[in-house]
């Protein structure tokens, strides 16, 4: 919790008080190219929103600043100045629409940090989102996914939602045609990963002759247009899989196990180390999150579906 917080006690029932829920992301592909002259790396991912959320709340406040209070299991080292992106994002929509960031932040942490699932890039949607609707801005989609972009790679993605694919850094974004809802087991490790550090080990496994490089995403988008989870299942692909379980070797221990277990395919999450198994229907992601509770290899077991939609207003 941020700076003396006696004055957000009533924040739970302010009447102006907006609030956004956010999804988390996955990769059904993440086809990492080589280091671009500004740092970053070429991307061609296919995102899809999965539904473990977040929520933010905003309102205005008398005091001047963004004040932050966490609720939930919030039991991370979060960062509650503008190290943190919800704060980065008030801010930066703050001086885009010259309004003066006199808010509180409540925000309710679902998503695990530092794990693959761009819980602090759903923060950042959420935020941008939450303070346009608070300030009544007449801002456009594209304006705020511009917005989105400067703030992270994975904003974008996080307000748009569904299932899309991502080029450039992974910012531009469009939807992709899905059918049906998949079904996943996501497995949340004891450590985390920075995501800097993984892209770094790509680079060093390429250079030592290691790595390799994903082909295109056209087979799985048409997967994802069947809505098959087996055909899916023979698609799912990540470049940063074996950065990640060079890093952390217990990810791959963990892939084995829900494979062993039933799983149609494992995927670790982004640059991870959270690690997701695609089910073939609800009743099948259960027994297998049952299965793998009881091996403790993971830190938390969860369920989820997707695709479904972006940062909204609830
Ligand atoms: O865009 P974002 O701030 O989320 O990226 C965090 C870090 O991940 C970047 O500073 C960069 O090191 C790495 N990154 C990358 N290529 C991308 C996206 C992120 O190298 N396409």
């Amino acid at each position: 919790m941020l700076s003396g917080t006696g004055a957000l006690n009533f924040y739970d029932e302010g009447a102006d008080a907006v609030r956004v829920r956010v999804p988390a992301k996955i990769n059904l592909h993440l086809g990492v190219g080589d280091r671009r002259d500004d740092g970053y790396h070429h991307l061609t991912t296919v995102y899809q929103a999965i539904s473990l959320y977040d929520e933010i709340t905003i309102e205005a406040n008398e005091r001047a600043g963004i004040h932050v209070e966490l609720a939930g299991e919030a039991d991370h080292v979060i960062p509650v100045d503008d190290r943190n992106l919800a704060v980065a994002a008030v801010r930066l929509l703050a001086v885009h629409a010259g309004m003066k960031p006199h808010v509180s932040l409540r925000l309710r942490k679902r998503i695990p940090v530092a794990a693959g699932l761009a819980g602090g890039s759903a923060d950042a949607a959420a935020a941008l989102l939450a303070a346009a609707r608070l300030w009544e801005l007449p801002i456009e989609r594209d304006e705020l996914m511009n917005l989105a972009a400067r703030l992270g790679s994975d904003v974008p993605f996080c307000l748009l939602g569904g299932t899309a694919l991502g080029l450039g850094r992974g910012e531009q974004v469009r939807a992709v045609p899905s059918s049906g809802q998949y079904h996943w087991v996501v497995a949340t490790s004891h450590g985390q990963l920075s995501t800097p550090a993984v892209y770094r080990e790509v680079d060093r496994l390429r250079e030592a002759g290691e790595g390799s490089y994903a082909a295109d995403a056209s087979s799985l988008l048409v997967a994802v247009r069947t809505g098959d989870a087996r055909s899916l299942a023979g698609e799912v692909h990540n470049d940063m899989a074996l950065a990640a379980t060079t890093l952390r070797p217990e990810v791959l221990q963990v892939c084995e196990a829900g494979e062993a277990d039933g799983a149609l395919a494992s995927l670790v999450s982004g640059s991870g180390p959270t690690v997701l198994f695609l089910a073939r229907d609800q009743h099948h992601a259960n027994a297998l999150a049952g299965r793998l509770r009881m091996r403790r290899i993971a830190r938390e077991v969860h369920i989820a579906h997707g695709p479904v939609q972006g940062a909204h207003l609830l």
